[in-house]
């Protein structure tokens, strides 16, 4: 009896053993086919965020920084090319108007950038503002003196072409600004005002680089039906200006076209801007920053 005893118990233990290295195997089978299939898997996540990272490298303008506003950028706008969707993003145009926005740089530079992504601050004052003779503009109008200089050779040489290009509008103060912004939000309503007008600290007239002209004979705004535009078109940036708002360009610099306001860059940069059909904010935000 104890035999029999001990050998149920003996066959007994042998068939756990037996479920016990059978599930063992299995585990480890389990593991073979599991293990590996999941370590590609993650190779393969981590190469397509190499392949993304790099598509995005390729332009030279490109701003490590910026890479995660890329790809959501991309998503919102998949029928926009690759250059446009990082110079966007360069720009700021991946936020809403007036949000994310940071103080200028490059001050008192002729490239300093002022938009509803960039601001100057209450108290800045550019340096060397100088009057605009009074042949070239209505009296008290100022710019910087590189800009005021070159902006009187642009009238004068319109003047002997038989044009008015005269100043109408040029450096205004923060303060200034302050009023018109707020006149124009009384008249026309804040979103109104808002694609014309810009904020106080958000206008590039307190730069003393930009000037609103006319032509003697009919209002500013009515500036594009002018002769004197035309000549502008073909002649303004050979003294170093731009045409700031153009009419193709208003998601990019988000104001309304402007015909009247001119923005002075200098010479060089004016060229380039105008060959490739850039506004300012393209034209910085192609810069490669080092
Ligand atoms: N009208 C331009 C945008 C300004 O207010 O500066
Ligand atoms: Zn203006």
């Amino acid at each position: 009896m104890i035999k029999l005893g001990d050998n149920m118990k003996k066959k007994k233990l042998k068939r756990k053993f037996k479920i016990i290295f059978t599930l063992i195997i299995m585990l480890i089978v389990l593991l073979l086919i599991i293990v590996p299939k999941q370590t590609e898997e993650h190779k393969g996540k981590e190469n397509t965020k190499v392949e993304e990272k790099n598509k995005y490298e390729k332009i030279s303008y490109y701003r490590k920084e910026n890479l995660d506003r890329y790809k959501e950028y991309e998503k919102e706008n998949k029928n926009l090319s690759l250059e446009e969707i990082i110079t966007n993003v360069n720009i700021g145009l991946d936020n809403p108007y007036y949000t994310n926005t940071l103080p200028s740089t490059n001050l008192n530079t002729n490239l300093i950038l002022v938009n509803k992504y960039n601001y100057l601050t209450e108290d800045y004052v550019p340096e060397n503002l100088e009057n605009i003779q009074t042949t070239y503009a209505r009296s008290g109008m100022q710019l910087v003196k590189e800009a005021k200089e070159a902006f009187e050779e642009l009238s004068e040489s319109a003047k002997k072409d038989g044009m008015n290009v005269i100043a109408m509008s040029s450096y205004r103060s923060y303060d200034y600004q302050v009023n018109l912004y707020n006149n124009y939000v009384a008249e026309d309503g804040k979103e109104a005002a808002d694609k014309y007008s810009a904020r106080p600290g958000y206008s590039e007239h307190q730069t003393g680089l930009a000037v609103d002209v006319y032509n003697l004979d009919l209002p500013y705004t009515s500036f594009e039906e002018t002769e004197e535009f035309n000549w502008m078109q073909e002649n303004a940036y050979k003294y170093g200006f731009i045409l700031r708002f153009p009419e193709d360009k208003v998601d990019i610099t988000g104001y309304q076209y402007e015909s009247w306001h001119y923005r002075y860059v200098g010479k060089e940069v004016a060229k380039e801007i105008k060959d490739k059909n850039l506004t300012l904010e393209e034209y910085l935000a192609k810069k490669v920053e080092n």
